[in-house]
C-alpha cells in the first residue's frame, strides 16, 4: 500500500480484547441443559478463525479514540460487545453458508452440517444469530441495532443474489440510520454490468457487515459523523477487498490451506472476479457463465482462460486499489496512532493472507 509502512501487528495489538472476547463469546453461545444445541453451536466458535471481523472492529475503536483527546483512549465495554456480535452474525452465516454451499470442512475442521446434519446445522445458525440478537439489544442503542439489523438483511440479500441473481430496490428499514445508509450504497442497488453486480453482491454479502459494524463501533462511543463515515468506508472497502482475496484464493489455494473446499465458486455455477476480468478478453466464457459451467470441460476450459487473460493478477490488483482507497480515507480524517498502522496492516494482510 503506497505512503505507508509501518510494522504494526494489528493481532497482537488487540490481542488482550481478544482474549476477553473469546471468553465472552463462550459464555453467550453456551446452553445449558441442552448438550446437543451446545455442541451444534459452538463446535465453529471453538475452532479459532482469523478473527478477521473483530480484530478491525476492536481497532478501529481503539484509532478513533484518538480523535477526541479530551477523553482517555480506551475500549467501551459496549465496543467490545460489538466485535463478539459482529463475530457472532458472521458465525451464524458460516453455519448456514456450509449448508447452502454443500461444504464438509470449515476452518481446517469438519464443518458443523457434516457432523450434525443441515436441520441441526440451520438451527445452530438461527441460534447464533438470536444470540447476538440479544447481545445487541443490549446496548441500549437503538441507531446500532438498526445498522446490524440492515446488515442481517444484507447477509440474506447478497446470498439471494447470489443464487437467484437480480439486484432490486432494498426493502425493509424506516428509520434515519437506514434511510442514510441507502443513500450511501445506492450505486449497488442499480449495477449497470455483470462486474457491477458482481461487486453489489460482494458488498451484500461481506462487506456490509464489515463497514456498519465500523460505522457503529464509532457511534457507540458518539463519534462525530465524519470518523463514522471514514470508519464505514473504510471496512467497506476492505471488505471488498476481502471477498476479491477470497474468490482469488478459490481457484489458486489449496484445500489444505485453506482448511474448507476449493473451486467451490465455479463447480457450484459461480461467475467470480478472475472469471468475469476473463470474460472481457475472451467472450466465449459468456455461455459458459451462463450454464452455469454445467457441460462437460466448461470448468478446465474456463480456468484456462482466465489464467490466459491474467484474470487472478488482475483481480489482486482491484483488491489492493480499494485497500488503497480504504487506507486513504482513514488517514485523511484520522490523526497518526499505533492503532492506525494496525488498520494499515490488516489492508495488507488481506492482500497477502494465504487462507
Ligand atoms: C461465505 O461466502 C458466506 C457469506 C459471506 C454470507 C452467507 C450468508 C448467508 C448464508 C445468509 C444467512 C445469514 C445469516 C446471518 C444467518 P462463500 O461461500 O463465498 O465463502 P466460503 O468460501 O468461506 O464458504
Ligand atoms: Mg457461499
Ligand atoms: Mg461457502
Amino acid at each position: 500500500i503506497e505512503g505507508h509502512s509501518s510494522s504494526v501487528d494489528p493481532f497482537a495489538l488487540v490481542g488482550a480484547d481478544l482474549a476477553k472476547m473469546t471468553r465472552s463469546i463462550r459464555e453467550t453461545v453456551s446452553v445449558l441443559q441442552h448438550p446437543v444445541l451446545d455442541g451444534a453451536a459452538s463446535h465453529l466458535l471453538s475452532l479459532q478463525g482469523k478473527r478477521f471481523r473483530p480484530i478491525m472492529v476492536l481497532l478501529m475503536a481503539h484509532s478513533t479514540a484518538m480523535v477526541a483527546p479530551v477523553v482517555p483512549p480506551r475500549l467501551l465495554p459496549s465496543q467490545l460487545r460489538l466485535a463478539e456480535i459482529t463475530e457472532l452474525i458472521h458465525a451464524a452465516s458460516l453455519l448456514h453458508d456450509d449448508v447452502i454451499d454443500v461444504a464438509d470442512t470449515r476452518r481446517g475442521a469438519i464443518s458443523v452440517n457434516s457432523l450434525f446434519g443441515n436441520q441441526l446445522a440451520v438451527l445452530a445458525g438461527d441460534f447464533l444469530l438470536a444470540r447476538a440478537s440479544v447481545a445487541l439489544a443490549r446496548l441500549r442503542d437503538c441507531d446500532v441495532v438498526e445498522l446490524l439489523s440492515t446488515v442481517i438483511e444484507h447477509l440474506v440479500r447478497g446470498e439471494v443474489i447470489q443464487m437467484k441473481g437480480g439486484i432490486g430496490e432494498v426493502f425493509g428499514g424506516i428509520g434515519d440510520v437506514t434511510e442514510q445508509a441507502r443513500d450511501e450504497q445506492s450505486s449497488y442497488h442499480k449495477p449497470k454490468t455483470q462486474f457491477d453486480a458482481y461487486i453489489a453482491k460482494t458488498f451484500f454479502k461481506t462487506a456490509s457487515l464489515v463497514a456498519n459494524s465500523c460505522r457503529a463501533v464509532t457511534m457507540l462511543a458518539a463519534h462525530p459523523k465524519h470518523v463514522a463515515d471514514a470508519a464505514y468506508q473504510y471496512g467497506e472497502n476492505v471488505g471488498i477487498a476481502f471477498q476479491l482475496i477470497d474468490d482469488m484464493l478459490d481457484m489458486t489455494a489449496s484445500e489444505d490451506a485453506l482448511g474448507k473446499p476449493v473451486l467451490n465458486d465455479i463447480t457450484q455455477g459461480l461467475a467470480t472476479a478472475p472469471v468475469l476480468f476473463a470474460l472481457e478478453e475472451f467472450p466465449e466464457i459468456g455461455p459458459m457463465i451462463d450454464r452455469r459451467f454445467k457441460q462437460d470441460g466448461d470448468v478446465e476450459r474456463t480456468l484456462e482462460l482466465v489464467e490466459k487473460a491474467d484474470g487472478i493478477r488482475r483481480t489482486k490488483a482491484l483488491a489492493t486499489q480499494h485497500v488503497q482507497k480504504a487506507v486513504d480515507g482513514l488517514v485523511s480524517v484520522l490523526p497518526p496512532s499505533e492503532h492506525r498502522s494496525a488498520l494499515i496492516n490488516l489492508g495488507n494482510f488481506v492482500l497477502e493472507r494465504q487462507r
